[in-house]
């Protein structure tokens, strides 16, 4: 186990993704943990994250100093790396000259075990307003940049690292080979750890806290809610009752599939209710994306209320949240972009004794991988992320029932002609959406004057960041050609060509 001490900074759980991808199990931990709870988790090393703050400034986050002494490898990262010297006799201030963005690293110290096996320049990833001036007695400085005199240092003797740069970014080039370094060559951790094992041992967890008590999963139908219910149901079986909401806002054939799997596969307790005409209603003439995502929202909750009470008592409620539904929603702090509604909508309701969200540390790619470990079909479990509030988000404007069924129609080809050019998997999101907006066409001999669609496709890792997927022309050409001649009432297909940012993924 390798723990990331949390000081606050926006990488922290891309941190601990990266020492997972390493074969490394890692738990991220607030650093207002104490000293001894940590040593009792028995850590085999230990990141200090980034954070905004500076070490030397009031109220700035900080730990005992004592951890250094205790022989447990350290490694500390921007923040990090200054409150290790800092808290070990360094000097911190500010720098003559802020570093941010890509700089150019020198390593200076070859021999380091953190740089075993990388060219002796290459570009890292710097955000920083302070900077370590003044290293530690019985530090070495390891690498270098043009502004940062201390950009790594070390003291091998209390196995202690620290880098000013980010190596868990994508942007930091070896970036991966330093963090495996650390955990391989100083921690001496095998890297044998597999998404089988945290499936393991969150159901094992779970089963020990959820003991004989009742479980209710609110499923939205997604990869997310899907996965996280299946877990609890390896945990607890029959204690759970799932109960999906249809709001009429799902793709073609979605939510049929997501019961048949449920209920024939999985033999869970599984209530469907449909409640389209209730979320339609309440969302006609409503224009703005976040009244949309309120709305449906606050429906989920009636409708979760009054249906829910039909079904008894429960304890704890699952939700299927996973970790960029919790940065994007400003739960660390960062600021608010949209609001998911998965995040901290239910909870208040409905008096349950808590809230378990088995998937609350994990990525995108890792709910699937633990999606294919409880046996959950790869088709289901390959679907691409679709939002809670559904196609409402990609009607742009007022939502009809018309609208509606032209965007399903006109995204299942889109969907259709993916697959069949074997790009599913390759592309991270892919969908269309129908814009408001009508355009002047001509079919046949005649003028029209119909929607557009835009269809919209890409590539990420964390959806943070993305980039717009390079579909071949070909494969565009038939979708577009097929929605204009099969959907009707559409006269216009254009590609979205826009990464992330400044755009977003979805357009609402
Ligand atoms: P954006 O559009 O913010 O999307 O770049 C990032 C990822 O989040 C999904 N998304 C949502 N998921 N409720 C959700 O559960 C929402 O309101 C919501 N909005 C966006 C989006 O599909 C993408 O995967």
């Amino acid at each position: 186990l390798v723990v990331v001490l949390d000081f606050g900074g926006q990488y922290s759980n891309v941190i601990a993704r990266r020492v997972r991808e390493c074969g490394v199990y890692c738990e991220v931990k607030p650093y207002t943990i104490s000293l001894e709870a940590l040593l009792t988790m028995e850590p085999k090393g230990i990141i200090l994250s980034g954070g905004a703050n500076s070490v030397y400034g009031e109220s700035a986050p900080s730990f005992s100093p004592a951890l250094f002494e205790k022989g447990i490898p350290v490694l500390g990262i921007c923040y990090g790396a200054q409150l290790m010297a800092y808290l070990t006799g360094g000097r911190v201030n500010g720098a003559p000259k802020s570093e941010f963005g890509r700089a150019e690293l020198r390593i200076t110290a070859p021999d380091s075990p953190l740089f075993s096996g990388i060219p002796e320049l290459f570009t890292c990833w710097m955000s920083h307003n302070d900077y370590i001036s003044s290293p530690p007695p019985g530090f070495a400085v390891t690498a270098v940049t043009s502004t940062c005199p201390s950009a790594a240092m070390e003291d091998a003797s209390r196995k202690l690292y620290a880098v000013q740069f980010h190596p868990e970014v994508d942007h930091t080039e070896h970036g991966s080979q330093i963090l495996d370094n650390f955990l391989k060559r100083v921690c001496l951790c095998s890297g044998d750890w597999k998404m089988a094992d945290y499936v393991d041992q969150t159901v094992a967890s779970l089963r020990e806290k959820i003991g004989s008590k009742r479980v209710l999963c609110a499923l939205s139908g997604g990869v997310d809610s899907t996965v996280a219910a299946v877990m609890v149901h390896r945990a607890v079986g029959s204690q759970l009752t799932c109960m999906f909401i249809d709001h009429g806002l799902l793709r073609k054939g979605e939510g049929d599939a997501v019961e048949e799997v449920c209920k024939t596969q999985f033999h869970m307790n599984f209530v469907r209710i449909n409640a389209q005409e209730y979320f339609l209603d309440r969302l006609r003439g409503v224009t703005d994306p976040e009244k949309k995502r309120k709305i449906i929202g606050d429906c989920f909750i009636r409708v979760f209320e009054s249906e829910g009470k039909k079904l008894g008592r429960f304890d704890y409620l699952v939700q299927g949240t996973i970790y960029p539904d919790i940065i994007e929603s400003g739960g660390t702090g960062a600021a608010v972009i949209k609001s998911h509604h998965n995040v901290g909508g239910l909870p208040d309701v409905i008096d349950f004794e808590e809230i378990i969200e088995p998937l609350r540390r994990l990525f995108k790619d890792e709910v699937r991988r633990a999606g294919l470990e409880l046996g959950i079909p790869s088709d289901l479990v390959w679907r691409q992320p679709f939002p809670g509030p559904g196609l409402a988000v990609r009607v742009i404007g007022e939502i009809t029932e018309e609208k509606l069924s032209l965007l399903r129609e006109a995204d299942a080809i889109f969907r259709e002609e993916v697959k069949a050019a074997g790009l599913e998997r390759s592309l991270s999101q892919y969908f269309a959406v129908l814009t408001n907006m009508k355009s002047v066409g001509v079919m046949g001999d005649g003028r029209t004057y119909d929607y557009t669609i835009a269809l919209r496709a890409v590539t990420t890792s964390d959806f943070m960041t993305a980039d717009f997927a390079r579909i071949p022309y070909e494969v565009l050409a038939k979708a577009s050609s097929r929605i204009a001649n099969e959907v009707g009432n559409i006269n216009r297909v254009v590609y979205d060509i826009t990464p992330k940012p400044p755009a977003t993924i979805e357009w609402e």
